[in-house]
């Protein structure tokens, strides 16, 4: 059988009884009672310290933390890790805790008098992130979701009904269809970045209602959203910080839609999602394009895309891992920080490129493989 991830259907979901299933209440709920595990509450790591002496490789096991309710960063308290100290900050915490520690690229922490610890150009840079944009067409009758997400009245009953015995309309993924699709290869100009001819370029989300985080629903009307996002985008940000106070937060800079090849994809899903929407099976159901969609030239609708593109919210990339004597990354193929000794980073941010997925079961993996390599089940 051919594997490939063309084509629409249902979406998976981790989900049991009408509740999400996360990370947290899965593997850190069954391993909660353990008695050498603390899980700290309401706590804000402020910096690692550095043990170093000027010698030798600079050892981070120190870490630095205080109450993350309050925001005048005080008191402070120090734990000590006798083996290691792993980070899991994501992509845009994992670089600021770095910079804030004195690693990262000097050109960053100079300018703000944070003593260089260990020059490590990458860190905050490669930010790669799914643009999303969402596609509305009016629809008729009233068999969207709109009426009732609009009615305060009648979303209360359904939260409420939730809460008493998880069932009704809530108690499931609101979005129940996707679809996933290649820009012909004729105008891609550049390597193709897809991971070969069966992976897809973009996504389609089928969502019955108005899902526009944006811009509020109008106050009458009914909705069809086809999101369309970028899977594979080409386009680099960073991540900064703007001061020495942790409380501060980063300067995020997206920077999406920079490359030719990103805005001819979003260009041609939108193209993809309206020739979709006019077929003849949605005749009695789609009435047409909302707003700006309505754009036919190549122009208008990029015009349109860059009004109404955002994120999906899948930041990777920011402390990516590269080849042990490579130089141009931030962690090595064991998680370990270049530069550094007693500290690792396992979360999404050390993957140097973002899946053409969402990204839940990529970084259970990619945890599950930290792990065996921390507990010397595999060994590099
Ligand atoms: C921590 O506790 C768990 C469960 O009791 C045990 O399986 C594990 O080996 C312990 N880990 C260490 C590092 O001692
Ligand atoms: C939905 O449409 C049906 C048929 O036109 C109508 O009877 C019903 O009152 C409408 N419901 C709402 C909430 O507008
Ligand atoms: C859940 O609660 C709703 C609202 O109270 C009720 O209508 C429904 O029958 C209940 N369902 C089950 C399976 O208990
Ligand atoms: C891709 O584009 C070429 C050139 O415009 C066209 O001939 C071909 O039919 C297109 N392929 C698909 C699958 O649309
Ligand atoms: C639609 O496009 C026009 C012309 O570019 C622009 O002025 C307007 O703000 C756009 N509307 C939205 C909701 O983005
Ligand atoms: C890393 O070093 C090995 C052995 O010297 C060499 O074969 C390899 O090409 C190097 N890789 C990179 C990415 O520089």
């Amino acid at each position: 059988m051919i594997q490939q991830a063309l084509g629409t259907g249902w979406v998976q979901s981790t989900m049991s009884k009408g509740v999400r299933q996360s990370s947290s209440n899965t593997y850190l709920a069954n391993a909660n009672t353990r008695p050498n595990l603390t899980v700290v509450i309401n706590a804000m790591v402020v910096k690692l310290l550095s043990t170093a002496s000027p010698s030798k490789v600079p050892a981070f096991r120190s870490v630095v933390f205080t109450d993350g309710r309050s925001t005048s960063g005080t008191p402070t308290f120090t734990v000590q890790a006798t083996k290691e100290v792993i980070l899991s900050a994501g992509s845009i915490g994992t670089p600021q805790i770095l910079q804030l520690s004195g690693i990262g690229n000097s050109a960053d922490l100079t300018p703000l008098n944070i003593p260089v610890l260990v020059n490590s150009p990458m860190v905050g840079r490669n930010l790669i992130d799914h643009p999303l944009l969402p596609n509305i067409f009016s629809v008729k009758g009233n068999d969207s979701y709109d009426d009732t997400l609009r009615d305060p009245v009648q979303f209360q009953n359904a939260i409420n009904q939730w809460a008493a015995n998880k069932t009704g309309f809530i108690s499931n993924n609101l979005i129940n269809h996707y679809g996933f699709a290649r820009v012909n290869s004729s105008l891609i100009t550049i390597p193709d970045p897809s991971s070969g001819p069966n992976s897809p370029h973009f996504e389609m989300l089928f969502v019955n209602f108005w899902l526009d985080f944006a811009v509020s629903v109008p106050s009458t009307g009914n909705f069809l959203t086809i999101v369309s996002s970028l899977l594979t985008p080409t386009s680099r940000g960073t991540v900064k910080i703007r001061s020495t106070n942790p409380f501060d937060a980063p300067s995020i800079d997206p920077h999406m839609l920079t490359t030719d090849f990103d805005v001819t994809a979003m260009r041609e899903s939108v193209k993809a999602i309206k020739r979709f929407a006019a077929a003849p099976a949605w005749s009695d159901y789609v009435i047409g394009p909302f707003g700006n969609l309505s754009a036919t030239a190549d122009a208008d609708i990029d015009a349109y895309v860059r009004q109404r593109t955002t994120t999906i919210f899948h930041p990777t990339g920011t402390a990516s891992m590269t080849s042990k004597n490579s130089t141009n990354g931030v962690v090595n193929p064991d998680f370990t920080v270049k530069g550094t000794s007693g500290l690792r980073i396992v979360d999404l941010s050390v993957l140097p490129f973002i899946p053409a997925s969402h990204p839940q079961g990529p970084v259970y993996l990619l945890a599950e493989r930290a792990a065996d390599i921390i507990k010397g089940i595999v060994s590099l």
